[in-house]
């Protein structure tokens, strides 16, 4: 089926959630995505933080066929070797206890979210604190309790009601911190240590380490969501752990199984005997396929990849800091926004047509790059952004 055909049968029958650009993609190899021409392009998005390996990773293939073949589906109510092995290398990395394993970054926040709020009520009584503190600007996914925990107003009309207790409040303002977390119905704060569909919009340090200090003090919980920063793409696993503070729990799921749907909670310490039998389940959660998938993406994330991510993040800044119709450059390693003068959606259709597949976010140019991009194709499509983004 041509191209043309393909798009009309889209719109036929597909629903209109998504303004596609006009491209048919049909393979990808490395860094390289294709498209139905045979057009060759750079990938400077990786499916938005997902194909951290890129395309068709010869051990990450190897890894999620053989599952396939041999156990592909058992459902939750039965052992699985995969899922279980996944846990413990999660759980050894980070300095959590225990994982729920969901499909999607908004299911890894909707336990995120419950488990929260179960604590509170072991603890304190149930409803005495179910109050969730979050960000303007954030972004925690789709559902209606995640888009009630997103603190921006664009994604909530028309959609009301929706459940209670989320309170927004501004980021990196540690005094308006201090003043929500004097609440009596505060049972947690949720955070992106960048906010990546906010713009690619980072808190400080300082903010961050007040954050984990005064959540300790007043016994709450500090909830990360790592969906976009986490699995190396800030150039440490997971993002806190540039800020040597441990979260009670975090969400992650993006790049976590290198394409495949898989979101993870992980829960620390004080949380880690909330969640149980039958207070929480998904059918396919953690899933044999897709969990050997993340064994094979967690292990090709060693300190050696991680520093080359942040070397990379760098020579990005570098290059784009001071070039031409750039007003700024922010986040971290691989995951970093372009402020520019020009419309940032046209920007990506030049890129486009030149060969580079960028994102956007906000009005800014968003790259999420497959960690694994060789330099040789990172400093082409950087050359090429420079170009385009150019007065
Ligand atoms: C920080 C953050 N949280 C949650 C989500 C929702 O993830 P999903 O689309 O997998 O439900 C996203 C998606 O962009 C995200 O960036």
């Amino acid at each position: 089926m041509s191209g043309e055909a393909l798009q009309t049968l889209d719109q036929q029958y597909i629903a209109n959630t998504y303004a596609r650009f006009d491209v048919v993609f049909v393979r990808g190899k490395g860094c390289f995505l294709f498209d139905d021409k045979g057009k060759r392009y750079i990938d400077m998005g990786s499916g938005i933080a997902v194909s951290g390996l890129g395309y068709g990773d010869k051990a990450w293939a190897k890894a999620v066929c053989d599952q396939a073949k041999t156990l592909s589906h058992a459902c939750n109510l039965y052992y699985t070797q995969p899922q279980t092995q996944l846990a413990r290398v999660l759980c050894e990395r980070t300095g959590m206890k225990k994982v729920f394993f969901a499909n999607s970054g908004a299911e890894a926040n909707e336990c995120l979210i419950k488990a929260a709020r179960k604590y509170a009520a072991n603890r304190h009584g149930e409803d005495k604190k179910p109050v969730i503190l979050t960000l303007t600007g954030s972004f925690h996914g789709r559902t209606l309790a995640t888009l009630a925990a997103t603190g921006q107003e664009s994604f909530h009309h028309d959609f009301g009601p929706f459940p209670e207790g989320f309170v927004h409040i501004p980021p990196n303002d540690i005094p308006a911190l201090e003043a929500a977390l004097w609440r009596e119905d505060v049972c947690a704060l949720l955070l992106e240590t960048i906010q990546g569909e906010g713009g690619v919009a980072p808190l400080t340090a300082e903010y961050l380490q007040a954050a984990r200090s005064l959540t300790e003090e007043r016994d709450i919980l500090l909830l990360l969501d790592e969906v976009q920063t986490g699995n190396g793409r800030t150039g440490m696993l997971y993002s806190y752990q540039h800020f040597e503070i441990l979260p009670d729990a975090f969400s992650t799921a993006k790049g976590l199984a290198g394409g495949l749907p898989m979101g993870a909670c992980l829960l620390g310490e004080k949380l880690e005997d909330t969640l149980t039998p039958g207070s929480h389940g998904s059918t396919f959660g953690g899933n044999p396929v897709c969990a050997a998938g993340a064994l094979a993406v967690l292990e090709r994330l060693t300190r050696e990849l991680l520093l080359e991510v942040r070397a990379k993040g760098e020579y990005i800044r570098r290059e784009l800091e001071t070039a031409p119709g750039v007003l700024g450059v922010t986040g971290q390693g691989l995951m970093l926004g372009i402020e520019i003068h020009k419309d940032a959606r046209e920007v990506v259709k030049m890129l486009l047509t030149r060969g580079v597949v960028a994102l956007t976010a906000k009005n800014r140019l968003r790259l999420l790059p497959p960690l694994t991009i060789p330099w040789k194709e990172l400093k082409q499509a950087v050359n090429q952004i420079k170009e385009v983004v150019a007065p």
